[in-house]
């Protein structure tokens, strides 16, 4: 049996406290609890189902606080009062902070949508109007010039037999002319197909079409060429090019020249001086070259890079077609009798526009490009 001290012992371990007791929880604090608890579930709340979820769980019809209120009926009238007025205050406070809840979430929402995204009440970028590239204009003008005294505009492939290009325009392999028309190949003559190429004039048209058409015939042909060639001023490895074809009865060397002087009169205007001199082509006899005179110097400048000098700057070559070409294409040579022309776009619209570099025409650049 142990001992007892009246004072208890200084060799005894203190005495244990009391066991804790918990205060008795009253509605008013259960209240207060489930408030705390509620706004921190309301900060957690990240989305708007989040924010929903936790209205019904603490405001809605069988929610914590709904269930409080219900139940004050069954409280003394005493407490009745306290914690009804301590569960409405509650009840005010969530909803008001259930609100900026939302609008903070939206706020958050829509500053996020717009961060990256385009602003409307900007004004708009101006639309820079395109426009025809100076050369493509020269090509249009020149065709409806020709058009109008009643040629047809017709187009061939830019990708030719040699046949075409060569052969049917009198220039057979190892002609010397050929060394006027180096070019790009783009299939040799392999198993007995034909040479492919990038057509260096767009003469063989008039053989494409006088094939399947019949005298009289009045046409003008646009489009690219190409040229196997050391590029300077006046030389451009891809170049356009127009040509004219007459073919009918009675045409002579006066209608070409007509029709091809009328042209440099509506194309360079009266004051512009035109020059016919002979030259050679294998395609027509005789054959000519039209020249205008130096746009860039007084012609007679040796240092000039458009005529070096001459005075004269060559814009296409011309001629009556060969008989033997208007035999090949099934016509009497007795009775028809045709004319033919080419001319470079870029040589006429170097001197139209007044352009000294045949090469700024295909820079693209639009520092260039934007002057005209
Ligand atoms: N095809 C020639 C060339 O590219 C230009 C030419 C000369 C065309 C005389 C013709 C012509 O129609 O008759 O150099």
């Amino acid at each position: 049996m142990p001992l007892w001290f009246p004072q208890g012992s200084p060799n005894l371990p203190p005495p244990k406290p009391p066991p804790y007791t918990p205060r008795m929880t009253t509605a008013v604090d259960q209240v207060a609890e489930v408030e705390r608890e509620a706004r921190e579930a309301l900060e957690g709340a990240a989305d708007e189902a989040a924010l929903e979820a936790w209205r019904t769980r603490v405001l809605g019809r069988s929610g914590t606080l709904t269930g409080i209120l219900r139940g004050l009926g069954g409280l003394p009238a005493e407490e009745r009062r306290e914690v009804g007025q301590a569960a409405n205050l509650a009840k005010q406070a969530l909803e008001a902070a259930l609100e900026a809840r939302q609008d903070a979430l939206r706020a958050a929402a829509r500053e996020a949508a717009t961060r990256d995204a385009i602003d409307v009440t900007l004004p708009g970028r101006p639309v820079r109007r395109g426009r025809l590239h100076p050369v493509t204009r020269t090509l249009q003008e020149i065709t409806r010039i020709f058009e109008r005294m009643g040629f047809q505009a017709v187009e061939g492939p830019e990708v030719e037999l040699d046949e075409y290009n060569f052969e049917r325009l009198r220039i057979p392999e190892h002609h010397p002319a050929r060394d006027m028309w180096d070019t790009f190949w783009v299939d040799e003559e392999v198993d007995g197909r034909q040479p492919l190429l990038l057509r260096t004039h767009t003469s063989p048209m008039q053989i494409r079409f006088m094939e399947q058409h019949e005298p009289p015939i009045r046409i003008v042909v646009p489009g690219r060429c190409y040229r196997y060639e050391a590029t300077d001023a006046t030389h451009e490895w891809m170049l356009q090019q127009v040509e004219l074809l007459a073919v009918d009865e009675g045409l002579s060397m006066a209608d070409l020249k007509g029709t091809l002087q009328e042209f440099a009169r509506q194309m360079f205007g009266p004051q512009r001086r035109v020059m016919m001199r002979n030259s050679y082509f294998p395609f027509v006899e005789p054959g000519v070259e039209l020249a205008v005179d130096c746009y860039a110097c007084p012609g007679n400048d040796p240092t000039c890079s458009v005529c070096r000098g001459a005075g004269w700057v060559e814009i296409m070559g011309a001629g009556m077609v060969h008989p033997e070409i208007l035999e090949a294409a099934g016509y009497d040579s007795d009775r028809y009798t045709g004319f033919a022309a080419g001319m470079g776009v870029e040589r006429i619209a170097m001197p139209r526009y007044g352009v000294e570099d045949i090469r700024l025409f295909y820079q693209n650049d639009l520092r260039f490009l934007r002057q005209f």
